[in-house]
């Protein structure tokens, strides 16, 4: 399974500090899943028009019929992430953000402001994660069987779960 991971942190992306929450969803994915996993890696800054072409790059071009983002999705004037998400998504999967952000508000009052929404382009599904490394082992595994059966729906195949 083809994954796109994209990383949208303004410092991560200028070298402030090294991206760990890309390889932290490559990690989660590789336990989650029991496919062979080609990971295209992504590391841009908070740039809405970037993180577009990025998405339908990954979509359309590099056929990956799972894309997971990481970062820009709180309430800070920068975080744009759920805004080009969406401009490119035809249909919206509004589950997906709230189960993520119920379960994480139960360990972590300001889940809240996760604003992480998924959806689906062509025959792909695009899924945001909140920034930090600790929410995406939270997040990845309580949205694992809705990821198969979603990729079943929209990609004509269904990726098979560990321990399942
Ligand atoms: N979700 C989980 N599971 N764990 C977290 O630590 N942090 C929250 C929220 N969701 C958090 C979380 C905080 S503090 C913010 S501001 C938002 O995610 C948005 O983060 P982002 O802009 O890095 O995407």
């Amino acid at each position: 399974m083809k994954v796109g991971r994209l990383t949208l942190s303004d410092r991560a992306a200028s070298g402030v500090y090294e991206d760990a929450s890309g390889p932290e969803i490559e990690r989660v994915i590789q336990q989650l899943f029991a496919e062979p996993l080609e990971f295209v890696r992504v590391l841009r800054p908070d740039d809405r028009a970037q993180i577009e072409a990025e998405l339908i790059r990954l979509a359309d071009d590099e056929g990956c019929p799972l894309i997971v983002t990481t970062g820009g999705t709180g309430p800070s004037p920068r975080d744009v992430t759920p805004e080009a998400t969406r401009a490119v998504i035809e249909k919206e999967l509004p589950g997906f953000g709230e189960v993520m952000r119920l379960h994480s508000y139960v360990k972590v009052r300001t889940a809240i402001l996760s604003r992480a929404l998924a959806g689906v382009r062509g025959r792909s599904l695009i899924i945001n994660l909140p920034g930090k490394p600790t929410a995406i082992a939270e997040c990845l595994p309580l949205v694992a069987p809705a990821i198969a059966e979603c990729l079943d729906h929209i990609a004509g195949f269904r990726p098979r779960l560990a321990n399942s």
